[in-house]
């Protein structure tokens, strides 16, 4: 027998049905009668209604779910085809948890996060040429004592340059990153390591057992790639003083990329921008319990305040080996320092790893899920089947699923348990939030009326 769910109306819409057995819905969900996950206003924020669940009020909070041993990693991906909803969800989960006292740090490739921003107060920075905002990705930060400072640093040029690149570094050429950033002063910028790949000094070759000449011969494709990025793509957008103070106690921190959106500087922007963003969170104050997710809680002191970090449009960064790695140490990282890394991406496919990047990157990718046990998924292709059962284990009516999903709708993944949610929206949120085809039609209604390019 088919039953179908019930209709939601949502935001103004209504959503359109979808239809399963109730064999199917039974098989779906045999885990909700019994041990279901938490309900009422201890849960946490309301996301939606939960269709499956005769349409009851779903909530979502990770650390609520982590303290009730629920989920044991913080995390979450968000996976859906395009315009399905999946930012409209995580800007109002961030607006519902920074109600909520929690701090949020957001790399927004798109430039969508303004008013999130303007709403709660948080400090916004515009990456782009013109634009007096800048990073520097080098900074050392208060907590860091100088191994640490320079261990960060060359993880991140090795990261840039592979980017850049398009190919893991070499030894010796990670090597000489390295040495490169043995005595950089405090407020070195990235332009002082591409001076110093070109012109490697005395101490450098003797640090790694070889003559100055040899030495630059070998990092020169290094030092070039850094040239290019930072005379062209990102000229003048990491490479100069930051402009920012980031308050420890403040409510966070927008980051917005989207000037090189849809060029091919987004993924060194998206590398420099969150290695100086997770430099910051993940300071250890002397109090912090390693391996903590819990932290003190969401108004605590500064360090151990609960935290969410999300990285938009993460598909961007995970064509790349280097960038894959540099995301999955960032989830392990976040797991570590009680923040919530969210991950918004388009397909399964996305987090498969590349057939032509190596199985190290296909692990990498696979382990960003390893390290989300939140897995909302929106509408996907039905090409997308095989690797949705493999990659999330879903069971043929959950494929079935998310195959027909109409949009705003998700099936959530919780550790062992899942839901049906239609994503609600207050009236705030959907008027100042959300609506990112206010743009569209604006333009649409310009070109119609004849009254200019609608930018
Ligand atoms: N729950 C909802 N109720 C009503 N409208 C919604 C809801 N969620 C999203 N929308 C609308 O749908 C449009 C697209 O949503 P959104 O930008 O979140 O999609 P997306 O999946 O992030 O798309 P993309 O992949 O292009 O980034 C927005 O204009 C938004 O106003
Ligand atoms: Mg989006």
């Amino acid at each position: 027998m088919t039953r179908p769910l019930p209709s939601v109306r949502i935001g103004g819409r209504l959503a359109d049905s979808i239809a399963v057995t109730t064999r199917h819905s039974a098989s779906l969900y045999p885990w909700q009668i019994g041990s279901a996950l938490p309900t009422g206003p201890s849960a946490g924020p309301v996301i939606g209604l939960d269709v499956l669940a005769g349409r009851t009020v779903f909530h979502y909070d990770p650390w609520e779910l982590y303290a009730r041993h629920i989920i044991t990693s913080p995390n979450m991906v968000v996976l859906g085809q395009l315009g399905k909803g999946k930012s409209a969800l995580v800007k109002t989960h961030l607006h519902r948890q920074l109600l909520a006292g929690r701090q949020v740090f957001v790399l927004d490739p798109k430039g969508e996060y303004r008013a999130l921003a303007q709403l709660h107060g948080i400090p916004h920075l515009r990456l782009a040429p013109g634009s007096s905002d800048r990073l520097n990705p080098l900074d050392p930060h208060p907590g860091d004592n100088p191994a640490a400072t320079q261990r960060r640093r060359a993880t991140t040029v090795a990261a840039l340059a592979a980017t850049g690149l398009g190919r893991d570094l070499t030894p010796e050429e990670r090597a000489a990153v390295t040495a490169a950033l043995t005595d950089l002063p405090p407020a070195a910028l990235l332009g002082d390591v591409v001076h110093l790949l070109l012109n490697p000094t005395d101490a450098m070759a003797d640090v790694l057992s070889t003559g100055v000449e040899r030495l630059a011969g070998a990092v020169r494709p290094v030092a070039l790639e850094l040239r290019r990025l930072l005379d062209g793509d990102l000229s003048g957008l990491v490479d100069a003083p930051t402009s920012c103070h980031l308050d420890p106690d403040g409510p966070g921190l927008v980051l917005d990329l989207s000037a090189a959106f849809g060029t091919p500087a987004l993924v060194a922007v998206m590398v420099c921008a969150g290695s100086w963003l997770a430099a910051t969170l993940t300071q250890q104050p002397s109090h912090h319990q390693a391996g903590s997710f819990l932290g003190s809680g969401p108004s605590a002191a500064s360090g151990s305040r609960q935290r969410l970090l999300l990285v938009d449009e993460a598909w961007a960064l995970l064509h790349l080996p280097a960038a894959t790695a540099w995301l999955q140490a960032l989830s392990k990282l976040a797991r570590a320092h009680g923040i919530q890394l969210i991950t918004v991406v388009h397909r399964a496919s996305d987090l498969a790893g590349q057939a032509d990047t190596g199985t190290a990157t296909q692990a990498q990718a696979r382990g960003l899920l390893a390290d989300a046990e939140t897995r909302v998924l929106y509408t996907q292709a039905a090409g997308e089947r095989a690797l949705l059962s493999d990659l999330l284990d879903l069971t043929g009516p959950e494929l079935e699923l998310v195959t027909q999903l109409p949009p705003h709708r998700a099936l959530w993944r919780i550790g062992t348990h899942a839901a049906v949610v239609d994503h609600l929206l207050s009236p705030l949120e959907a008027q100042r939030l959300v609506d990112t085809d206010a743009s569209m039609r604006r333009r649409h209604t310009n070109r119609a009326g004849g009254q200019g390019s609608g930018s």
